[in-house]
C-alpha cells in the first residue's frame, strides 16, 4: 500500500517536474502543474480537419491541458515555424499532424535537443530516426485505401468491359495520399479489368475535387468510378458530375474516405456509393498519451485508430447519430 502511494507520489512529482520545466521544458504555465501542449494543425481544408481540431480542443479542456494551437494553412513552412515557436515557449509536449511526410528531421532534432517530447497525430513522417518522436497516433491509411479498392473489386466483379477509374488524390506528399493510393492500387490488382485512367491531386478540398473532376470529365468521356481520397473531394466531384449532366452514384460511382456528416448525407442520398471511415476523434487518446509520456510511462510506438466502412443502407441508419 505504502509502496503503491510512493510510486503514485513519485509519478505525480515527475509529472509536475516535467510540466514545470525540470527537464529543460520549463512550462509556459510555470508555477502550476498544468501540462502545456503546442499543437501544430495542418489547416482547415476539410470537414474531417474541422472535426479533428474540435476533438483536440475539447479533449484538452477536459484533460486540463493548456493547449497552444496553430493552423498551418496546409503549408509545411508554417508548421515548422509553429513548432519552433513552441520550442522557444518551452511547452511541455508538442503534437502535430504533418502536412507532408518528408523534411522534418531538422526541427524534430531541435525539439529533442530542447528535451521536448513530440507526438505525431493523424499523419506520419518518413524519418528513419524513430527516437525523434514518442509515438504515432492515427489511422492505417494503406488499409483505408485497400478497403476502398476492395469495394470497387466486389462491385465490378461482373463487368464485361474495362472499368475506367479516376483518382482524386489528397495533398501531394502527404501520408494519407501516398498510403491510400498504395492500398487502393494493391486491392484493384485483383481484377485486371480495373484501370486507373487519370490521377491528380485535389489537395483534400472540395474546390480542388471539383476542379480536378471537371478536367477529368473534359478529357475522358467514359468514366465509371471516382476514387476520391476524402469526402470533401468526392463532394466537389459530385458538383462537377452534375454540372456535366450526369448522375453521381449511378452514371459514375463514387468511393471516398472519411465518413464526415456531409459525406454520409451524400452516401445516404445515393450520390456516393461507399465510404471508408477515417476517424478524426483523436483528442482523448492524444491527451492520454501526452500525460503518459510526461509521467515517464512507456507508450506504444504506434496507436492505430479503429475504423469501419459504410454502404448507402448503413449510412441511412447511422446518419442522425453521427457526431461530426
Ligand atoms: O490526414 C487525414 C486526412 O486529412 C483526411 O482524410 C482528410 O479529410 C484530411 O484533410
Amino acid at each position: 500500500m505504502f509502496k503503491k502511494s510512493l510510486i503514485a507520489v513519485a509519478a505525480a512529482s515527475m509529472l509536475t517536474l516535467t510540466a514545470c520545466g525540470g527537464t529543460g521544458s520549463a512550462a509556459g504555465t510555470a508555477g502550476t502543474d498544468k501540462i502545456t501542449m503546442g499543437f501544430a494543425q495542418v489547416g482547415a481544408e476539410s470537414g474531417w480537419r474541422t472535426a479533428n481540431t474540435k476533438s483536440v480542443q475539447e479533449s484538452a479542456k477536459k484533460a486540463g491541458v493548456d493547449l497552444k494551437f496553430s493552423d498551418a494553412q496546409q503549408k509545411q513552412e508554417n508548421q515548422i515555424k509553429a513548432i519552433r515557436s513552441y520550442i522557444q515557449q518551452k511547452v511541455d509536449v508538442i503534437a502535430f499532424s504533418p502536412v507532408v511526410e518528408s523534411g522534418w528531421d531538422t526541427v524534430l532534432k531541435e525539439a529533442k535537443t530542447a528535451n521536448i517530447p513530440v507526438i505525431l497525430t493523424d499523419r506520419a513522417v518518413d524519418s528513419s530516426d524513430k527516437t525523434l518522436y514518442k509515438t504515432f497516433l492515427g489511422s492505417d491509411f494503406v488499409e483505408e485505401g485497400k478497403k476502398a479498392g476492395d469495394w470497387v473489386v466486389e462491385d465490378s466483379k461482373s463487368a464485361s468491359d474495362t472499368v475506367n477509374i479516376v483518382e482524386i488524390q489528397g495533398t501531394t506528399g502527404s501520408a494519407p495520399a501516398n498510403d491510400r493510393k498504395e492500398g487502393f492500387e494493391e486491392a484493384i490488382k485483383a481484377n485486371p479489368k480495373l484501370k486507373i485512367i487519370a490521377s491528380q491531386s485535389g489537395d483534400f478540398t472540395r474546390s480542388g475535387g471539383k476542379q480536378v473532376m471537371e478536367a477529368f470529365l473534359k478529357n475522358n468521356p467514359d468514366i465509371d468510378v471516382v476514387f476520391a481520397h476524402n469526402d470533401d473531394e468526392g463532394l466537389g466531384a459530385i458538383e462537377a458530375i452534375e454540372a456535366a449532366g450526369k448522375v453521381p452514384g449511378k452514371d459514375i460511382k463514387i468511393v471516398t474516405i472519411d465518413a464526415v456528416k456531409d459525406g454520409m448525407t451524400a452516401l445516404s442520398n445515393g450520390k456516393i456509393n461507399f465510404i471508408v471511415e477515417c476517424s478524426p476523434m483523436l483528442g482523448d487518446q492524444l491527451m492520454d498519451l501526452a500525460k503518459k509520456v510526461l509521467a515517464g510511462e512507456s507508450v506504444p510506438e504506434r496507436v492505430v485508430t479503429e475504423e469501419t466502412t459504410f454502404t448507402q443502407e448503413q449510412a441511412k441508419q447511422v446518419l442522425a447519430s453521427r457526431p461530426y
